[in-house]
């Protein structure tokens, strides 16, 4: 008797769950591109990387050809990378990730030195889990 009320319940417990997992429970610990990963973007690159535009009446334009302020424009990629500045399911190929993990004296790590501190480690392992996870930005677009 014990025996069949414990089956039972692990059978309730099995379906319970079973339906408590939504569809969207395929999203659950994945990276959230807006919320985790454009925010580091916004502090740390968008000041060298956005649209062209006017600043104390002179034309910024985005360096090295490289915008990251939409998500069209980061998957397009800049002058000497095009195509590679986020490989998706490849962040070993991704120059978005790689030239923050330079040492601060190469030319390209990013931020360029003296231009603002580090990327943390547990941001960039964040924007390469991104990246592996196929480099989804879900609903946002940013500047087109
Ligand atoms: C102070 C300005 C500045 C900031 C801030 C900055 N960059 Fe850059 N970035 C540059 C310049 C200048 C170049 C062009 C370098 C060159 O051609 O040697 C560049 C080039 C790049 C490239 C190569 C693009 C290509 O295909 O040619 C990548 C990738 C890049 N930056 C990523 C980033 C990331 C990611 C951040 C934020 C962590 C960032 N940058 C922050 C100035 C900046």
């Amino acid at each position: 008797m014990k025996k069949t009320i414990a089956l039972t319940l692990a059978a309730a417990f099995i379906a319970a769950s079973a339906i408590s997992t939504p569809s969207r429970a395929q999203d659950a610990g994945k990276v959230d591109f807006e919320k985790q990963i454009l925010p580091v973007l916004k502090e740390s690159c968008f000041k060298c990387h956005e649209k062209e535009h006017e600043e104390n009446g002179k034309v910024k334009k985005p360096k090295g050809g490289l915008r990251l302020d939409g998500a069209a424009v980061i998957m397009k990629g800049g002058k000497e990378y095009p195509n590679e500045n986020v490989v998706a399911g490849k962040p070993e190929a991704s120059w978005l990730v790689k030239t923050m993990e330079l040492p601060e004296s190469d030319d390209l790590a990013m931020p360029p030195e003296g231009k603002g501190d580090r990327i943390s480690k547990a941001n960039i392992d964040l924007i390469k889990k991104w990246i592996t996870e196929g480099a989804n930005f879900g609903a946002w677009k940013g500047v087109e």
